[in-house]
């Protein structure tokens, strides 16, 4: 792979204890990375995989912890500006939001992500974290770490309609590494994707086991959607508030608090600033990688209609009987 290709899609640091177990696992070739391994249903990069090993072995959960958990390219950065501005108001005010946090720093930066955290420095001391703390992950509900399933730590879900996540995802990988992409044409990577063997897939197993889980458990697990986020931002930041128990006062809104929570986490305004259009996080990934167009529907200049045609066929199957719907 060239250098310029990020740590999580090589296989360096991988542990003998994880080399081993690579062994026994399903593998595939796959689109961005020369091989992805099937770890409890889900396909993997090996370094990822290294790092939800040790997450599973050394995480542990405080009761007061919020844990964002997406799929890649479902508005991951997105959420993890909207709720650090959220739980922050008071320390960070949102009026004098000239020297807010997300406006110097990337929100990947200001929210660890476990299984990266835990592949690039797996000594990192989480307990030093501010409480209550909060971090995200791609991990499958399955997979968590025993202690957030069984602890009374909240998880906010962010799901996004396949179509649209595919895509990002698509040109996400062409920008990281162009030459391994090259060559991999789109039809073979949307098969992939309806197989389920596409890097973090299959798609709907992820989803509806947080769907299903923020079912069976809406004080626990909070399900919402990049499309709602996007066309009602300042109610679903109300709705989120109220889960993790710091719902505004009258007193905020009139303040128009929530307001400034949208503006500031705005598309427009977070990818336009020199730290998102210019920056580079630690592992070298740039940080404008993240800020692609920001939109519902925005598949349509990628896929053609046949292509989405076929997703659309594989997720109606799948999420058949679910009462999960996507219209988009
Ligand atoms: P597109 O590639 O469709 O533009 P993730 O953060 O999970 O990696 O997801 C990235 C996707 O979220 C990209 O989608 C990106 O443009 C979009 N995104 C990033 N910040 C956003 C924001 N503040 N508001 C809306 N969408 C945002």
């Amino acid at each position: 792979m060239s250098s310029s290709v990020p740590d999580y899609l090589r296989d360096e640091n991988l542990t003998q204890e994880t080399r081993d177990l690579f062994s026994s696992l399903p593998r595939e070739k796959g689109w961005l990375v020369s091989q992805m391994y099937q770890y409890q249903g889900i396909w993997h990069t090996p370094a990822l995989l290294q790092g939800i090993l040790n997450c599973q072995n050394h995480f542990q959960a405080k009761d007061s912890d919020i844990i964002l958990v997406t799929n890649p390219k479902s508005g991951t950065t997105w959420l993890k500006a909207l709720v650090f501005a959220l739980l922050n108001r008071h320390k960070f005010p949102l009026s004098s939001s000239g020297d807010h946090p997300l406006l110097v720093t990337n929100p990947h930066l200001l929210v660890p992500f476990l299984e990266g955290v835990y592949y690039e420095s797996p000594d990192f001391d989480f307990s030093e974290l501010p409480s209550p703390r909060l971090m995200n992950t791609h991990i499958l509900h399955f997979s968590l770490p025993e202690s957030a399933k069984s602890s009374a730590c909240k998880i906010v879900y962010c799901c996004r309609n396949p179509k649209d996540m595919f895509v990002s995802l698509w040109h996400f990988g062409k920008k990281l590494a162009p030459e391994e992409t090259a060559d991999y044409p789109i039809e073979k990577a949307v098969k992939a994707f309806c197989e389920g063997k596409f890097i973090g897939g299959p798609f709907w197993d992820h989803v509806l086991e947080y769907w299903y889980a923020s079912r069976e458990n809406p004080s626990k697990v909070l399900f919402v959607t990049y499309e709602e986020l996007k066309t009602q931002t300042g109610a679903e930041i109300k709705r989120i508030a109220e889960f993790l128990g710091c719902g505004f006062t009258g007193e905020e809104e009139v303040r128009g608090e929530v307001e400034e929570i949208v503006k500031l986490c705005s598309f427009e305004r977070l990818s336009n600033l020199e730290v998102n259009r210019e920056g580079k996080l630690p592992n070298g990934m740039e940080t404008k990688a993240f800020f692609r167009k920001g939109e519902i529907g925005g598949w349509r200049d990628t896929l053609s209609e046949s292509l989405a045609e076929e997703i659309d066929r594989n997720i109606e199957e799948k999420f058949r009987g679910s009462g999960l719907k996507f219209s988009c």
